[in-house]
């Protein structure tokens, strides 16, 4: 079976508070899981980038519904399209905002560090990938 995968950047709506914000991430943890859909979830500041892999028709019903999520707005698709090899064993997330107030989440340093471990660049097999890669860079001000 062929891969799908998908890239996109958004921003958090202001208002999302801590605890809608950690059943978002519940839920999309069980959701994916279900569906076998692997990727990662970033959400730096107030920015949010996602990279998503699986069968077809669900990364675009995913999508789909992603796009009308009113929890963000401003949704760029940056790349889509069929990939041999899906690049993340499961799916992932990471993040920092400093107004969401939890002591579980990780400081900006730490998820800086945590970032340059899985995007070593093993991960630019593809197109889909590399065009994560390269806004993360960017998002992060990486210099290479
Ligand atoms: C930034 C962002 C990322 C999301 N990522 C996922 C995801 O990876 N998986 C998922 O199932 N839902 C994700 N959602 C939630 C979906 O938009 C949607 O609410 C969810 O799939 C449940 O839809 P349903 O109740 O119609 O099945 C995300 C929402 C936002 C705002």
């Amino acid at each position: 079976m062929k891969i799908y995968s998908l890239v996109y950047v958004s921003t958090m709506k202001e208002n999302l508070s801590e605890i809608k914000f950690q059943e978002l991430m519940h839920s999309s943890y069980i959701n994916n899981h279900i569906n076998d859909i692997t990727g990662v979830l970033i959400l730096y500041k107030n920015k949010f980038i996602q990279i998503i892999e699986g069968e077809s028709s669900k990364i675009k019903l995913l999508f789909s519904k992603i796009k009308v999520d009113n929890r963000h707005y401003a949704v760029q698709l940056l790349a889509e399209g069929f990939i041999e090899n899906r690049s993340f064993q499961d799916w992932s997330m990471a993040y920092y905002n400093p107004s969401i107030k939890n002591k579980t989440l990780t400081t900006e340093e730490e998820l800086k560090k945590n970032l340059l471990t899985f995007l070593n660049k093993d991960i630019l097999k593809n197109r889909i990938t590399t065009v994560f890669y390269n806004k993360i860079m960017q998002i992060f001000e990486i210099q290479e």
